[in-house]
């Protein structure tokens, strides 16, 4: 008998109170191996989000999902090693360029990624587009690559942090996402249990992102910041902007089109903008400052590494990608500007197209998604083509169709250009 019952520990979080280190060890350990039941956990979860942790059980609650795994020894990689990890959001491809970026710059990046639930897409789902390339490695294969490579993007091991993929799937159906203690130590127990040295955050904010105010956004950075800190982790975080898409493709298969297009030294502006900005935090982080990413992007060395990794995990850089059947072109009503594009509503839209996936059993469709041909800010006729609706099966146009012509607005006037770097927490 431990002396704990988990009917106290949901009590002593309804009402307001602190848990204690031993009553969290206790909880998050008996909830991984089956002994505390998700309907308690999820009454747990929903007191957590309404009431809130303290710092210290923040700590407490993370050290313990990370002692409830493995945790990695990266020491076989000579290169220091760097990570980023994005809060989620709406064409966000970034991670595909940039880990092979920094890798030709000289740090070898530990990219565990995940896949895509809901209206924000997943690394893994779009790397899945590439021929031949397999998710899936082992640890040896994965410190093996990040060795000889220097980049890895691959599936979390089933080893690493079992608490948070019990409990991130059960938050997923409970309304209980979105608590800043659970969120952040979801994300840094991860992180910390993949042994990467340093770490960089891209904290979203906006309509496409968890966070909707810079407010919640700089606390849950801040909170991340202390976590890695404290585990010997050197974590900054950006708060950046996910009120629009970011780039001009969302999906799969078109993502890595345009990824691949930056790593060509090309690419929509605010996509190398952010792919830029992180690279050249994590280069610092990793005690390479000098290192200069705009030059690897332009001189190719950046592809290269890009080919490697590919083929290092059984892919083909140079098949074609699968593309869309069916095609749907939107054009502008009126002569004017663009005002917006919402993110939440554009990532519905290639959702609903096939894009990503109702319930994390579902498959997704590689082709389907969305294609912008103007962003916010840019002027507009009438009849020009707004944006493309792809997917393998027309029936999934109509409902899409609704979503996006709700996320795109058309006006007299030009919008005021919003910042994409809002700020730095670190
Ligand atoms: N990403 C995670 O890994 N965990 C969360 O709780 C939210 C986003």
């Amino acid at each position: 008998m431990s002396g704990f019952a988990a009917v106290d520990v949901i009590r002593a979080k309804r009402d307001g109170g602190v848990l204690s280190d031993a009553q969290i060890d206790w909880v998050v350990d008996a909830y991984t191996r089956g002994l505390v039941a998700d309907e308690q956990m999820a009454a747990l979860a929903m007191a957590i989000l309404l009431r809130g942790m303290s710092a210290q059980e923040i700590a407490r609650w993370t050290a313990a999902m990370i002692a409830s795994g493995e945790r990695l020894d990266l020491s076989p990689v000579s290169r220091p090693t760097v990570d980023k990890h994005s809060t989620g959001g709406v064409g966000d491809k970034i991670t595909l360029p940039l880990t092979p970026l920094v890798a030709a710059c000289g740090a070898a990046v530990p990219q565990l990624s995940g896949r895509g639930l809901g209206h924000t897409g997943g690394t893994l789902d779009k790397l899945e587009s590439v021929p031949g390339w397999r998710a899936a490695l082992s640890n040896v294969e994965f410190i093996a690559q990040l060795r000889d490579v220097g980049a890895v993007i691959c599936a979390a091991g089933e080893g690493l942090a079992p608490a948070d993929r019990k409990l991130y799937a059960l938050r997923d159906v409970t309304g209980t996402v979105e608590a800043i203690p659970l969120i952040a130590s979801s994300i840094m127990s991860k992180k910390i249990a993949e042994g990467t040295g340093a770490l960089v955050l891209d904290v979203k904010v906006g309509t496409g992102a968890f966070m909707k105010n810079v407010d919640d956004a700089r606390e849950l950075a801040r909170t991340m910041v202390e976590l890695g800190g404290a585990h010997g982790v050197r974590t900054v975080a950006l708060l950046t902007d996910m009120s629009t898409p970011l780039g001009l493709t969302i999906g799969n298969a078109v993502e890595v089109t345009e990824s691949v297009e930056v790593l060509a030294g090309g690419g929509p502006a605010d996509v190398v903008e952010l792919t830029l900005a992180l690279a050249r935090e994590m280069l610092a982080a990793a005690g390479l400052p000098d290192a200069d990413p705009a030059a690897a992007l332009r001189d190719g060395r950046a592809m290269d590494s890009w080919r490697r990794m590919i083929r290092a995990q059984g892919g083909d850089p140079d098949a074609p990608l699968p593309t869309a059947p069916e095609v749907e072109v939107v054009r502008a009503e009126s002569d004017g500007f663009v005002a917006a594009i919402d993110a939440y509503a554009m990532g519905v839209a290639a959702w609903r197209l096939g894009a990503g996936r109702a319930r994390k059993e579902d498959p997704v469709s590689i082709p389907a998604g969305v294609v912008l041909h103007k962003r916010p800010g840019d002027p507009v006729r009438a009849g020009d083509p707004l944006y493309e609706l792809r997917a393998e099966d027309a029936g999934r146009i109509p409902a899409a169709l609704a979503d996006a012509a709700r996320a795109v607005t058309v006006a007299p006037a030009a919008p005021e250009r919003k910042p994409l770097v809002i700020e730095r927490v670190g």
